[in-house]
């Protein structure tokens, strides 16, 4: 009997395979499934199976059985074209909602920075995170007993690199390998072991920005961040200068913006500046009789918070989608 249930089934497999219609299909289903077709002639034969046999030869008939009933749907599904298994489709369902990714707010609030200096000319350098003593401090102009250089102001690796503190660095590492003039951001992260809390973080954004031509002023430098808040927050956006002091730029200031916050324009101050040191200049080997500079650095948080409304900084980088979503 077990070699009856093979030849059976090799047979209607084969058979199932060869056609090509609903028609045929049926006339299959009838020869085989039938009550006067194949599987059911065989069942007879179960009387003559010894005791022992009988329930191998039992749970056989029954795989041989469920094997062509299965065929016959999955035949059937495919001879109509339908999908196995799809339920019906039901028109009034709501759809599902594709989940559209987006931009960080960092992200946004960098390519926005980064599109407003693109029209004034500004090109975007990069440079590495991974710095070393000698970019970060020493051809900034900033001495070695100056408390900026405190190991619990930085992040030391081994020897002396260091991840950077500030995006000056970059400044240095164009002047290198460029010849001025120089029209360049550099926007990137910059790290201090600072206690996070809702506005210190060991990680954030900066943007630099560094113009060298054969003469600048403290006019073309407000000028440049003066058109830049106009275009960025508004154009009843304001700057203002305060003296400050950094190793790098004589004369420095510190930039405030007037920009609109909950409705009302207020003072933030939003970074650093000033006119490039002419000791900087001697250490990328810049002529500083022929040639002049400014420079400045913004924090991208702080412009991305103000902007946004947003009151600690840890939420930027918790990454709660629930969060992000809102901007
Ligand atoms: N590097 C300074 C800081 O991290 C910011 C800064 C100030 C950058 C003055 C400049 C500058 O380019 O001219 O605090």
């Amino acid at each position: 009997m077990l070699a009856t249930l093979e030849k059976l089934q090799e047979d209607a497999i084969g058979d199932i395979d060869a056609l090509d219609s609903i028609a045929e299909l049926e006339t299959w289903r009838i020869a085989y499934l039938g009550s006067k077709g194949r599987l059911k002639g065989v069942m007879p034969l179960m009387k003559d199976v010894s005791k022992e046999e009988k329930p191998a030869v039992g749970k056989r008939l029954n795989e041989v059985k469920t094997t062509l009933e299965e065929a016959f749907e999955s035949r059937k599904c495919e001879l109509s074209g339908a999908v196995k298994l799809r339920p019906p489709l039901d028109v009034t369902e709501p759809g599902n909602d594709e989940a559209t990714g987006r931009r960080h707010i960092i992200t946004k609030t960098i390519d926005g920075i980064t599109e407003v200096f693109g029209r004034m000319g500004f090109s975007v350098a990069f440079g590495p995170e991974v710095e070393d003593e000698y970019h970060n401090f020493n051809a900034l102009n900033i001495p070695e007993d100056h408390p900026a250089r405190d190991s619990i102001d930085n992040f030391f690796m081994d020897g002396d690199r260091m991840l950077r503190s500030q995006t000056s660095t970059v400044q240095i590492r164009v002047m290198e390998s460029t010849p001025p003039p120089i029209k360049i951001i550099a926007v990137g992260r910059v790290y201090r072991p600072d206690t996070h809390d809702a506005t210190h973080y060991s990680m954030f954004h900066q943007c630099e920005g560094l113009l060298v031509a054969p003469k600048v002023s403290m006019v073309d430098l407000k000028t440049t961040l003066f058109q830049f808040a106009k275009a960025y927050f508004g154009e009843e956006a304001e700057v203002r200068f305060r003296p400050s002091f950094f190793p790098f730029t004589e004369p420095s200031a510190e930039v405030d913006m007037k920009m609109k916050i909950k409705g009302k324009w207020q003072w933030v101050e939003i970074g650093g500046c000033g006119l490039v040191d002419p000791n900087v200049f001697d250490q990328v080997g810049y002529d500083n009789t022929q040639w002049q500079g400014y420079a400045f650095g913004l924090g991208i948080e702080r412009i991305a918070m103000l902007k946004y409304g947003i009151g600690d900084i840890r939420l930027l980088f918790e990454n709660d989608a629930r969060f992000l979503r809102q901007f």
